[in-house]
């Protein structure tokens, strides 16, 4: 097969591309500015990022696993958990939102997801709740929001302190219906476009990353929102945790040379920090383009082997990944690599069975495991064509079971 006939997974490549000549502008004013670390680029992202998310507070940190252990970390400093205590997290999740908690002694408490939304099943939250309960790190998976009304309830309810980990849905965002309806109701009743449109916005739509108490952002270069190296962000709209997150990721200190914790070095650098900006403008519009893939693949795939997860408003799903399931997924993917087709899976391993977490091997979590043993993840990416996502919807349906 030719080079070109490859569909690749993701070509970062021409991901970037599409941006090359405005990145290149905004990597040479790093270098002129003769600044590379906590300047103005990092200042101007945090601002502009913070505005996009809808939270109060930014703060860059060196990448996703660090933005979350950070948020964790400073909850500690801030005496609002405590070692031991335990967190709930999805069984399902990449091994980052997990390293997060263990990293800081507290104790992950692995919750199955939904077979068909693939996010944390908001059912079985509470009988996971203890004591010792004193937050939810609420994952949105592939993309997908997996914020409920009653995970909020929840929240309220047993006072947990809610962390996104919104490492791959930047832009994706949560509608409240029910929220949106009243407005328009009420909107229709005052009769005045001006009071509709700002009453209505404000209220009815929130970005995933603003949902919660605190939220982690990794920029990894395949996300949605990718640097060209490591990076990530805290978001929150409380001001404390905001300065006890920039402290620590600045070894534990505000004042040069004084250090009010132990803390680490984790910051976001001038050079990524003005690539994400540039890239962060275009964000909405890429997310588009994964949005109107998904819907060819949604539309096209008719497979009786190859099952689709729930779909969704596509406010509500950003499309970081296309997973599929099929019970011969090994064999689905080689068919569609003959075609010339790239797919990864996410994940191989699901948490509780990896080497390093021995103590969980016992663990039976069945819907994380059927994920885990069937997931098979399609391309997608905002550069892909129409043509190449009915090239792939053509070899799926082609698979031949024999
Ligand atoms: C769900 C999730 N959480 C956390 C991370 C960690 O981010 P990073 O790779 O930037 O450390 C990632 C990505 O890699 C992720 O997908």
């Amino acid at each position: 097969m030719m080079k070109n006939d490859v569909i690749p997974f993701l070509d970062l490549k021409a991901v970037n591309g599409q941006y090359g000549d405005e990145i290149s502008q905004a990597i040479q004013e790093v270098l002129a500015s003769g600044w590379y670390i906590r300047g103005e680029a990092c200042s101007r992202f945090e601002n502009d990022y913070r505005h996009f998310i809808g939270a109060d507070y930014c703060v860059g940190v060196g990448n996703g696993l660090d933005a979350l252990a950070l948020i964790y970390r400073a909850y500690i400093e801030m005496g609002m958990i405590v070692l031991g205590d335990e967190v709930i997290v999805p069984a399902n999740t990449f091994i980052a939102s997990i390293l997060a908690l263990t990293e800081n002694g507290l104790k992950p408490i692995l919750v199955e997801p939904r077979m068909d939304t693939l996010e944390i099943d908001d059912c079985l939250i509470e009988q996971a709740i203890t004591p010792k309960t004193k937050s939810l790190l609420l994952v949105h998976l592939y993309g997908r929001c997996a914020y409920t009304e009653k995970i909020g309830s929840l929240c309220k309810k047993y006072n947990l302190i809610l962390v996104e980990d919104n490492a791959q849905a930047h832009g994706c965002q949560f509608k409240n219906e029910e929220l949106r309806m009243k407005n328009e109701e009420s909107a229709c009743a005052i009769g005045s476009p001006q009071n509709h449109s700002s009453f209505l916005i404000p209220h009815s739509s929130f970005r995933t990353g603003s949902l919660g108490d605190a939220a982690g952002h990794s920029f990894y270069p395949g996300k949605n929102l990718g640097a060209l190296g490591d990076a990530g962000a805290v978001t929150t709209n409380d001001k404390e945790l905001a300065q006890t997150v920039r402290m620590l990721a600045n070894y534990g200190s505000e004042t040069k040379y004084h250090c009010q914790y132990k803390g680490r070095n984790s910051r976001l650098d001038e050079i990524q920090a003005a690539i994400l900006d540039v890239k962060l403008k275009h964000l909405d519009e890429d997310n588009r383009r994964r949005q109107a893939i998904a819907r060819l693949y949604y539309e096209g795939i008719s497979h009786p082997l190859v099952a689709l997860p729930q779909r969704l408003p596509d406010a509500n799903n950003v499309y970081h990944l296309f997973p599929v399931f099929c019970k011969e997924r090994d064999r689905l993917q080689e068919h569609l690599a003959s075609k010339g087709i790239q797919t990864l899976i996410h994940y191989p391993i699901p948490p509780h069975r990896q080497p390093c977490f021995a103590e969980w091997h016992t663990l039976s979590l069945p819907v994380t495991e059927q994920i885990h043993a069937t997931e098979l993840s399609l391309p997608i990416s905002p550069v892909m064509t129409d043509g190449d996502a009915q090239r792939v919807i053509a070899a799926v349906n082609g698979f031949c079971v024999v």
